[in-house]
């Protein structure tokens, strides 16, 4: 019998669009402050993008920089996951448009809809596919234009979120012990409606009530949401950790949602990991959902602080609740 790693993350690519919107900009139109929003989540600036740029487009962005990054074409991909909380429609799927734009005509193209952890989510699809022989080239994206389903009159939401995009390709794992390590996956249904979307679904279709509500925007139940996430996200590592036969503190870098920075630190604390072992840039992007852990994967190879080999915690919660965590070998 084969056993782990089946498969390997070859390549990360992002894609952010170029509009900064600091938290200054957002006190001058919300009962807000910097020092409130760097105080309470870490957060500084994040990036909007403008009417003209689909989440499928940066999806088609982050992916061509992955895929070039593995030396992959793109008649190779067999299959495209695509994770996303902010489809660019609700039919099609957003994977269907990006397969459209890539000309990736070989591949089999889907959503997930698994909140902020879609991406961690994703590459445990990708894994399956390449294990049960279905796929050989898989490409794992998690893209957002959550500025769309933002209330921007709300000042307990609006601070929090940003849009972007990040793409892997993931294959069977090479020799050399690279690849996915661990995989777990967990949600609670019962938590929905800490952080929901009421409106604008087959639930309550978009209406002039719905609109007047503004219920077709993310509701969230702040204080709520923090403690679920920090229960999550500590099960999470453990179960990662556990299941790849590692201990924390083999870890050289753990990568996190990036929500909030007093929950990626109890997450850090649980863990028993030192903070200078842990990626932030939420400061930057804000909570980007889906993309952010490719993001933060991203920057960290860029400031060299993952290089082959190193071992890496992948730990994510989102909406629904969802939760899930991977231990990879770059
Ligand atoms: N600026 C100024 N004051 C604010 C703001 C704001 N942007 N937002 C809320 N407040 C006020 C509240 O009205 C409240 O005032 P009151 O005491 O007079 O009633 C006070 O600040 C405290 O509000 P809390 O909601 O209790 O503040 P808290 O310390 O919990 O921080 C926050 C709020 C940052 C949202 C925090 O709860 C949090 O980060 N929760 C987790 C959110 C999260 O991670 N969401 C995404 C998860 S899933 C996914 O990623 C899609």
């Amino acid at each position: 019998m084969s056993t782990r790693p089946f498969a390997e993350v070859a390549s990360v690519g992002t894609a952010v669009p170029p509009r900064v919107v600091t938290n200054d900009d957002l006190s001058r139109v919300l009962d807000t402050s910097d020092q409130w929003i760097v105080e309470r989540t870490g957060i500084r600036e994040r990036r909007v993008a403008g009417p003209d740029q689909s989440v499928a487009m940066l999806a088609r962005d982050a992916s061509l920089i992955a895929m070039d990054r593995a030396g992959v074409g793109v008649e190779e991909l067999d299959a495209i996951v695509l994770a996303t909380a902010s489809p660019d429609r609700l039919l099609p799927s957003t994977a269907c448009d990006l397969q459209a734009l890539l000309g990736a005509d070989n591949a089999a193209a889907f959503d997930i809809a698994a909140a902020c952890p879609g991406y961690v989510y994703g590459l445990t699809i990708a894994e399956g596919l390449i294990a049960s022989g279905q796929s050989r080239t898989v490409l794992v994206v998690g893209a957002e234009k959550l500025s769309t389903i933002t209330d921007w009159e709300d000042r307990s939401t609006a601070i929090l979120f940003g849009d972007g995009a990040g793409a892997s390709v993931v294959r069977p794992a090479s020799a050399g012990g690279r690849g996915i390590l661990s995989t777990f996956l967990k949600s609670d249904g019962r938590l929905a409606p800490l952080l929901y979307r009421p409106g604008g679904g087959a639930a309550e279709p978009i209406s002039e009530k719905v609109v007047c509500e503004r219920s077709q925007f993310m509701k969230m139940a702040g204080r709520e949401v923090f403690k679920a996430a920090v229960l999550a996200m500590a099960e999470a590592c453990d179960e990662a950790l556990r299941r790849a036969g590692v201990s924390a503190a083999e870890i050289d870098l753990m990568i996190p949602h990036q929500a909030n920075l007093r929950i990626i630190e109890a997450t850090a604390k649980h863990a028993g990991m030192p903070m200078s072992k842990v990626m932030v840039n939420l400061d930057r992007f804000g909570n980007t959902s889906s993309a952010s852990i490719p993001l933060a994967l991203d920057q960290a190879i860029a400031e060299g602080r993952v290089r082959p080999g190193s071992l890496l915690l992948l730990v994510a919660f989102g909406a629904g609740f969802t939760w899930g965590s991977a231990v990879v070998r770059w």
